[in-house]
């Protein structure tokens, strides 16, 4: 059974040697670190058993929430854990009582798009280039 908790520095200490491999690559373990330390973020850890097998961030704006990231383990995908994820993240988000949650994605991303759109996510606008110069990112936002 997956449980979903905060995410704390120990937890940070299990993955980071193997972030990039094991997770993904949008991130060196130096960016997570502070941004775990950073006052204005909430960080939360799937774990299966003690394995942690994803993690999610957001960052509390005066005007909105933004989603950091929502990652799961490259072995574990596509068992509904980034659903879990995204769930317990709006969850959290809605009690912060702002009015919208929004996100970057690479507009290549198909996979995040469509897990966002499940949760009512909708497209309302564009960065050119946004990504290394190259791919555009496409900016989603949930009213609450
Ligand atoms: C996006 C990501 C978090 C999804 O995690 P996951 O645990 O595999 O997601 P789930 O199993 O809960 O699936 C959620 C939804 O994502 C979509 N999805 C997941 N895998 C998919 C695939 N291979 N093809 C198409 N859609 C897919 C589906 O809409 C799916 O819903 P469904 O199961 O009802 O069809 C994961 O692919 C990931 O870590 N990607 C790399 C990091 C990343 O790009 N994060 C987003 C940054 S903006």
């Amino acid at each position: 059974m997956i449980k979903i908790k905060k995410m704390n520095l120990e937890d940070f200490e299990k993955i980071k040697e193997n972030l990039q491999k094991d997770f993904d690559d949008f991130w060196k373990p130096s960016i997570l670190k502070s941004e775990l330390e950073s006052k204005d973020s909430i960080y939360i850890v799937a774990k299966k058993d003690e394995e942690i097998v994803g993690f999610a961030g957001i960052k509390v704006f005066p005007d909105d929430i933004e989603i950091m990231n929502i990652v799961t383990k490259k072995i574990e995908r596509k068992k509904g854990i980034g659903k879990l994820l995204l769930d317990k993240i709006i969850e959290i988000s809605r009690k912060i009582e702002k009015e919208y949650i929004s996100l970057e994605v690479n507009e290549k991303n198909i996979i995040a798009i469509s897990l966002y759109e499940k949760f009512g996510f909708e497209k309302i606008g564009f960065r050119k280039k946004y990504y290394n110069g190259i791919d555009n990112a496409i900016i989603m936002r949930k009213k609450f």
